[in-house]
């Protein structure tokens, strides 16, 4: 949630800075700011809107072209609504502190009253013009040392960067639960929240741990911990492109991240799937074949899309390994209490890797003795590296809100996990070799559906109208009917909501009429019949049936209103072909109602609050 951008060195600093705002802004969008040193001050400029406002803002500010240092924030707001006085960088009090955070400052009433009674007087509702202050009330001469006396004082979450007027050139960065990279360049350093914003300028970084603090003069760095002195951190290579994190041409992320999906999946499973034993490698998993032998129970945790894609992993584990599995919602397991067991693995999903219930819910796992792995997209974050266990998705990054080719990648190494625990126990080679057969064709099953793109937009333009609309699926295609109606309500804002087939007579189906369409999962299968009877119930209430059907399937056709044909496959790979009808349908739903599609009102792409 949120994004930083900070730079020094010997280049302008603010079309970096803004270059960099622009990338982050899927982050965060509500209100944008930067600070940068001047000879005689440090001048802070704030928008509330998008980065553009910002832009338009600077325009005219032509005395602020030379300044080599300076921070700058794109907001997505948590304390005070977006206004410009909430937007970020905020000052500090007496001793010319500029600061920009990411994450939430949870004692901040009581440090606020503090520094009231200190003499402070405070221009916004935010958590962070607190943190600007303590650091100036702590200031004596050396920022780091300001910054690391505040810290100690503060509970929450934290990504910082901070510059004081009196050392020009430097900055102070720090971390607690929200990420920062450091991206190194030849006689400058540009911080970032996400490696996307630094990208353009160097592939060499440095991601921060917990509590770890820089201070940054151009080139040089000194990174010490809160509680110590200088540590070293290793610097990585970041493997992506900028140009996969550009549009490439297409109209929105969305849509280029859909069209992504044969790449992204096959990224996913390269390398990973053994043609010699049937199985799946995912050494990252790093467990040994006694502990996958002794696997008591599978246990998935994640929120909204990485929970759905979940779902689908809890079907397939218990389908082909036959161990326990269950998905749960990551804030729910967090604070319930779950009954946890040293046999038990629990799987954390998340695309960010930094969605702060999920990341809460690993640390209790951890906290409980299970074995905890990661399936994250981000590499660097936080929720991969404190599972030690991870499996990256190598779906590249994703930029559009909604989640799309994280799901299907998410999906896809989830089948590689129940193929791989199926095999240390149950599975023979030979149905290892078909599973591996079926994962390998799943990208080109996705690309005949991407071929019927303008017929689904066609389809799209049937269903505009509607203001509800319920999505139905059974097995395998109801964790598929979820996240269906996920998409079209956050990008379309059509209320839409998801349920198994066999459910919406137990209530929700006192709300068809025929002003409310059904999307139902119709592939052909155990079930189909079924559904196909739910079908003909909505129907008889008047309802529009839209049916995605196996291709050539005419009883299904015959049955529905509408339809979109998928390939035909095993309802465990279906999943991904059939998302990605639904993914295209609710994109062009969205697309012909004028709606931001990106950058969805009230969401951000990584969600760092509980
Ligand atoms: C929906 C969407 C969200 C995320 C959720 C978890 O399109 O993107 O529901 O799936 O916020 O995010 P990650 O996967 O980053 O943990």
């Amino acid at each position: 949630m949120c994004g930083i951008v900070a730079y020094s060195g010997s280049r302008p600093a603010l079309p970096v800075l803004l270059s960099g705002l622009k990338r982050l802004e899927y982050r965060g969008y509500d209100s944008a700011g930067v600070a940068v040193a001047t000879p005689t001050d440090i001048t802070i400029r704030k928008a509330k809107g998008k980065v553009s406002e910002l832009v338009n803002l600077l325009s005219e500010e032509s005395s602020l072209e030379s300044s080599t240092t300076g921070i700058a924030h794109t907001r997505w707001a948590t304390h005070g609504p977006p206004t410009q006085e909430n937007a970020h960088p905020h000052a500090g009090g007496k001793n010319g502190i500029a600061l920009v955070h990411n994450g939430i400052i949870e004692n901040h009433r009581a440090l606020r009253d503090k520094l009231k009674a200190d003499g402070y007087t405070f221009l916004s509702e935010t958590d962070t013009e607190v943190l600007a202050h303590l650091v100036d009330s702590l200031y004596q001469g050396n920022l780091t040392e300001a910054v690391i006396a505040a810290l100690k004082e503060v509970e929450g979450t934290f990504g910082i960067a901070a510059m004081a007027h009196a050392e020009p050139g430097t900055l102070v960065v720090a971390r607690r639960g929200s990420p920062i990279v450091l991206g190194l360049g030849e006689k400058e350093t540009i911080v970032a929240s996400d490696a996307s914003a630094i990208i353009k300028h160097t592939r060499q970084a440095i991601y921060l741990d917990d509590n770890d603090i820089a201070t940054i003069n151009g080139s040089d760095l000194d990174i010490r911990t809160l509680d110590s002195g200088t540590v070293t951190r290793e610097a990585s290579e970041i493997d992506w492109s900028s140009d996969a994190a550009e549009k490439g041409g297409y109209e929105h992320y969305m849509l280029k991240e859909i069209f992504e999906q044969p790449e992204a999946i096959s990224n996913s499973i390269r390398g990973r799937l053994d043609h010699e034993r049937g199985s799946a490698l995912l050494s990252g998993l790093n467990l040994t074949p006694r502990e996958l032998a002794e696997l008591h129970r599978v246990l998935i945790v994640g929120c909204g899309t990485s929970m759905n894609a979940g779902l689908v992993g809890e079907y397939a584990v218990e389908d082909f390994a036959g161990v326990l599995a269950e998905v749960e919602q990551a804030a729910e397991f967090r604070y319930r209490n779950p009954i946890v067991n040293p046999s038990d693995l629990v799987v954390a999903i998340s695309q960010s890797g930094e969605t702060a219930d999920t990341l809460a819910a690993v640390r209790e796992a951890i906290d409980k003795g299970a074995l905890v792995s990661g399936l994250v997209n981000t590499v660097g974050s936080t929720i991969a590296r404190e599972t030690g266990r991870g499996v990256y998705l190598h779906a590249g990054p994703e930029i559009s809100v909604a989640s799309t080719k994280a799901f299907t990648s998410q999906v896809s190494v989830l089948l590689m996990m129940a193929l791989k625990f199926a095999r240390s126990r149950r599975m023979s080679r030979e149905a290892g070799l078909q599973m591996v057969r079926e994962i390998e064709a799943i990208p080109a099953l996705v690309q005949q559906v991407l071929d019927q793109n303008d017929a689904i937009a066609k389809v799209a333009e049937r269903y505009l109208d509607q203001t509800s609309a319920f999505f139905i699926g059974r097995g395998y295609m109801y964790p598929v009917a979820l996240e269906g109606a996920l998409k079209l309500k956050e990008i379309s804002y059509i209320h839409a909501e998801g349920y198994h087939a066999a459910e919406l007579k137990h209530g929700p189906i006192a709300l068809l009429e025929a002003s409310v369409p059904v999307i139902a999962l119709c592939n052909d299968g155990p079930g189909k019949d079924k559904t196909l009877g739910n079908v003909a119930e909505c129907q008889a209430r008047d309802s529009r049936v839209l049916g995605i059907v196996t291709k050539g399937d005419r009883e299904a056709i015959a049955t529905v209103d509408d339809f979109i044909e998928v390939p035909a496959c095993p309802l465990h790979t279906a999943v991904v072909p059939s998302t990605v009808a639904l993914q295209l349908l609710s994109y062009h739903i969205a697309r012909l109602k004028g709606c931001p599609i990106d950058q969805p009102r009230n969401l951000a792409k990584s969600v760092t609050v509980e």
